[in-house]
């Protein structure tokens, strides 16, 4: 995105990331759920958190509803608005995971190439990005339709809906892949434990 702020020097602090790391117990990293509408990509970040507290680790979650309804109030869906939506999240999670904190992020984030320059900040940060797809067939999701949106969508209510009249770029290589069709929310979660212990973020 285009560079407005210029002569902006990045300022370091007196406590850093290893100091926080030590303080509280776990590294941060950006854990990103990415999935259709009705994928379940709340309700195993939901799980996930609750799971981490058990164990004393804590999480912060970023929600595509609850952001729109502030940081992102003024974005809307199209594509250079659903851009702008990822980049701003990708922005704010670095931070939460430099701050030590293990933040959830579950968007739609449809967009291969948005979900890549997330990775690539972290990478440059030094950060842990561990993308998760969470995978469900269109039908399945349209069957689940917790907030009636599909069928919105279906009767031309809601236009560039994904999954309907809008595209989902799956992920090609995600570091975990759930096949929410078939698996239960505590084998999910198990499964993402696993990855965050393997990986040694959680001492
Ligand atoms: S994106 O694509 O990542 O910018 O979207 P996100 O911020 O995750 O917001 C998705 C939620 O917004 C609601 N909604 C729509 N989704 C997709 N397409 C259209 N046109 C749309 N309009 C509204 C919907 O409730 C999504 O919530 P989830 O939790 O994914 O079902």
């Amino acid at each position: 995105a285009e560079q407005k702020a210029t002569n902006v020097h990045w300022h370091e602090g007196e406590v850093n990331r290893e100091d926080r790391a030590h303080l509280l117990g776990q590294k941060g990293a950006t854990i990103w759920f990415t999935g259709l509408s009705g994928s379940g990509k709340s309700t195993v970040a939901v799980a996930l958190e609750q799971a981490l507290l058990r164990e004393g680790k804590l999480a912060y979650r970023l929600d595509g509803d609850n952001v729109r309804m502030g940081l992102n109030k003024n974005l809307g869906f199209s594509a250079e608005d659903r851009t702008e939506n990822i980049r701003r999240i990708g922005e704010a999670s670095k931070l939460f995971a430099d701050a030590g904190i293990l933040c959830l992020n579950s968007f739609i984030s449809p967009y291969i190439a948005d979900r890549d320059i997330v990775r690539h900040l972290h990478d440059e940060g030094n950060l842990a990005f561990i993308e998760v797809f969470v995978d469900v067939s269109l039908d399945e999701a349209e069957k689940r339709d917790p907030k009636g949106l599909y069928k919105k969508a279906r009767a031309g209510e809601i236009k560039n809906f994904t999954g309907i009249d809008d595209p989902y770029e799956a992920p090609v290589n995600p570091e975990i892949h759930l096949h929410t069709d078939n698996m239960t929310l505590d084998e999910e979660v198990d499964i993402i434990m696993a990855a965050l212990r393997q990986r040694g973020l959680l001492s």
